[in-house]
């Protein structure tokens, strides 16, 4: 017996059980199914409020509650974040136009197991420097993941994504990252999107935590409306996010948040 299952590790982080893969599993197909129904809605004339009713109502049928709704005082069950929102975009009256890019974020609580995923959605047509920053983001979380697995460190998930990004002349967000969970929402450690190679705590297998980049157009800073939620680019360039919850196995990574019908990322077209 592993002595250390179960347990934090020195940095306070959960390892989990090998039994507990099924709960995360569970969770994280349910709100990648939701992320998935809900690509048909994502049209020029729809309201963020009308696509967040239906989330809610897709948990509430899957037997699930949503993390958000009651979490901080939020009280909806998704994050809509439109063109230059970073994150944490309240949905509401807003009517989507033509070329507007979002990121529909959403955590589900199945049977105690928290599933944290998000994409980016189009409206009608994509413009081209936007599909250059979408495209960048999905890469930079994909790159990101792949460098988890037993004995790399958190920094060496950050500097995948940030030497990307940064390769590519766009910017990584430092306001927000990513997070462990399993029975909790919000863990140690932060999961930060940037950072140097071999730095950071040391990833064991039994970990679950998000990663989660948001990638700006143009330079990295944020800031947060008087809502006290919507987070919007400083300088009003647009923004982009992908999240998936992921688990850290014997040999390497394993994804919670695939999408079911294989449309995490393109989710148009
Ligand atoms: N789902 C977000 C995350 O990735 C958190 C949203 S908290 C909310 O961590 F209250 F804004 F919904
Ligand atoms: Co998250
Ligand atoms: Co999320």
């Amino acid at each position: 017996m592993d002595e250390t299952r179960g347990k934090l590790t020195k940095d306070g982080i959960q390892l989990y059980e090998p039994g507990d893969f099924e709960g995360m599993r569970r969770a994280g197909r349910l709100a990648a199914e939701i992320l998935d129904a809900i690509i048909p809605m994502v049209e020029p004339g729809q309201t963020t409020g009308a696509i967040d009713a239906e989330i809610e109502r897709m948990v509430t049928e899957a037997g699930a509650q949503s993390a958000t709704i009651g979490y901080k005082g939020y009280q909806h069950a998704s994050c809509i974040s439109v063109n230059h929102v970073v994150c944490h975009g309240i949905p509401g009256e807003k009517v989507l136009k033509d070329g507007d890019i979002l990121n529909v974020d959403v955590t589900v609580i199945l049977d105690g197991w928290f599933g944290d995923t998000s994409r980016m959605y189009v409206a009608g047509k994509l413009p081209r420097k936007a599909e250059r920053l979408i495209e960048v983001t999905h890469e930079a979380l994909m790159r990101g993941i792949a460098a988890v697995r037993p004995g790399n460190t958190f920094g060496d998930i950050g500097h995948a994504i940030q030497s990307f990004v940064e390769g590519n002349r766009m910017s990584v967000v430092r306001d927000f990252c990513g997070h462990g969970l399993g029975r909790v929402f919000h863990a140690p450690p932060n999961v930060l999107h940037y950072g140097r190679p071999g730095t950071g705590p040391v990833l064991e297998p039994g970990m679950f935590f998000t990663i989660e980049p948001m990638v700006n157009l143009g330079r990295p800073e944020t800031k947060v409306l008087a809502d006290d939620w919507t987070a919007v680019t400083r300088d009003k360039s647009l923004s982009a996010q992908y999240e998936h919850s992921v688990g850290v196995t014997e040999d390497g990574v394993e994804i919670f948040t695939l999408s079911p019908a294989g449309r995490f990322h393109p989710t148009y077209g």
